[in-house]
């Protein structure tokens, strides 16, 4: 890597991150069915109908996959809870096998000194909840509270951070607008009560912690830049509104109770009664932001129903995914974050990074393109930092090859390689170069 610790304030925390149903294999410990498991159960929806039952068999192999991250000198760990391996139904009875398994895993990162940074909802609704409505009920913002308070009443004591919503705009938007993920509806009644509905629940998260006597709480966005596909107005115009719903929706609502006007627009008719009412609720004062950041798009008008727009191919090097590889717009994101939203507020890039056609070469796995990919996203980390934005971390997702959702396990996105078949673990170029780096 092009970078040391030294480059970086004191205190400053490298990790990497992962989710539950991504690499746990929901199969194993008696945890209830979700949506993303009746969503992969459709055809269509998702590469070769793929699901995580099994995972990266994390459930098994956790002590192991600890190790790894703690050799790569790293400081800390993102990960997250499945709601349904604690409350199998969503609401009601608790799995203590579940409980019991991230108590196990918390004291495992403890023992070996990485701090544990918990997000409690990365995606896996409960079927029976996503059955009465799931996101589009207001309910679902106490259901949520009950489970935090499950979750981290038995963990939360031992949290070095924590966040309830792994982007909302991907609960939200992608998964009701666009139906690309779990519940896969196109519907924007849905979409418009489901963005509001996960900031509620957030909120209401937010104050079951602070009830429970936590700290250092704070919240996970995406975000994803956009630029016009060409110089007209009506192009700028666009790639404004992308800006609104992607980002700012979420970011206004939680730091300035406010929702961007150019999404009212398009909302208005399908907002939930009273939702003006909310913010002080979803406004519940936090301790950190926490930004993922992968790539930008550009956006160009069209004659169809609202939003009017579509994505046009840009022309920067892409990753196996498709993203255009465009570092400044984490940068752009942070000064922006901090100038209009959080001001001192610490700011973490909760999660960067690539997928990559990876493959065990002679027993390694030269993937040259993910360090380039990191080092010059870090570059622009420190390019903030050095202009006086408060950051506090910087997570690489992820820590190895994993259920990559709707494209199943074929996007590789990891620092270590799993092979699928044997559940084998090898450590990529990049595992290597970022150890160098850190330890
Ligand atoms: C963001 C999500 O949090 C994670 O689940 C996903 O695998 C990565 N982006 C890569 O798409």
């Amino acid at each position: 890597m092009n970078f040391t610790r030294k480059d970086f304030p004191e205190g400053f925390l490298f990790g990497t991150a992962t989710s539950s149903y991504q690499i746990e294999g929901h199969a194993f410990g008696g945890a209830g069915r979700t949506h993303w498991d009746d969503f992969a159960a459709t055809p269509g929806n998702v590469v070769r109908g793929e699901n995580g039952d099994r995972g990266c068999e994390h459930y098994l192999r956790y002590e192991s996959d600890l190790d790894l991250i703690a050799a790569a000198g790293f400081d800390a760990y993102r990960f997250s809870t499945s709601w349904a391996r604690v409350m199998p139904e969503g609401r009601g009875p608790v799995n203590a096998e579940g409980l019991d398994f991230y108590d196990r895993l918390t004291d495992a990162m403890l023992e070996r000194g990485i701090k544990p940074c918990a997000t409690l909802y990365h995606w896996e609704l409960p079927s029976p909840l996503a059955d009465l409505g799931g996101w589009r009920n207001r309910d679902v913002a106490g259901w949520f509270a009950d489970f935090t308070e499950v979750i981290m009443g038995r963990i939360g004591d031992r949290m070095y951070n924590v966040a309830p919503i792994n982007e909302p705009w991907c609960v939200g938007w992608l998964s009701h607008f666009l139906g690309h993920h779990a519940p896969g509806l196109r519907d924007i009644r849905a979409t418009a009560r489901a963005m509001h509905h996960v900031l509620l629940a957030h909120g209401r998260a937010i104050e079951t912690m602070r009830g429970l006597g936590m700290s250092n709480l704070g919240a996970v966005f995406n975000m994803e830049w956009a630029d016009p596909a060409d110089e007209t107005p009506q192009a700028q115009q666009a790639a404004t509104l992308y800006d609104s719903y992607y980002n700012r929706f979420f970011l206004g609502g939680v730091f300035n109770k406010e929702y961007p006007a150019d999404v009212m627009e398009g909302f208005a008719p399908h907002m939930p009664e009273g939702w003006q009412d909310d913010f002080d609720t979803i406004a519940a004062p936090l301790d950190w932001c926490g930004v993922n950041y992968y790539t930008r798009k550009l956006i160009g008008p069209d004659n169809g129903p609202w939003p009017h727009h579509h994505e046009v191919e840009g022309p920067l090097p892409k990753t196996q995914m498709g993203w255009e590889i465009y570092p400044e717009g984490l940068y752009k994101f942070l000064k922006r974050t901090a100038a209009e939203y959080t001001g001192d507020l610490p700011l973490l890039v909760t999660e960067n990074g690539m997928s990559n056609e990876d493959h065990i070469v002679n027993g390694t796995v030269p993937d040259r393109a993910r360090i380039d990919y990191l080092n010059q996203h870090v570059e622009q980390v420190r390019r903030a930092v050095a202009e006086g934005v408060p950051m506090q971390g910087y997570f690489v997702w992820s820590l190895m090859d994993n259920y990559e959702w709707a494209l199943g396990y074929e996007k590789r996105f990891g620092l270590v390689h799993v092979d699928f078949d044997t559940m084998e673990r090898t450590p990529k170029d990049s595992y290597y170069a970022l150890q160098k780096a850190l330890t």
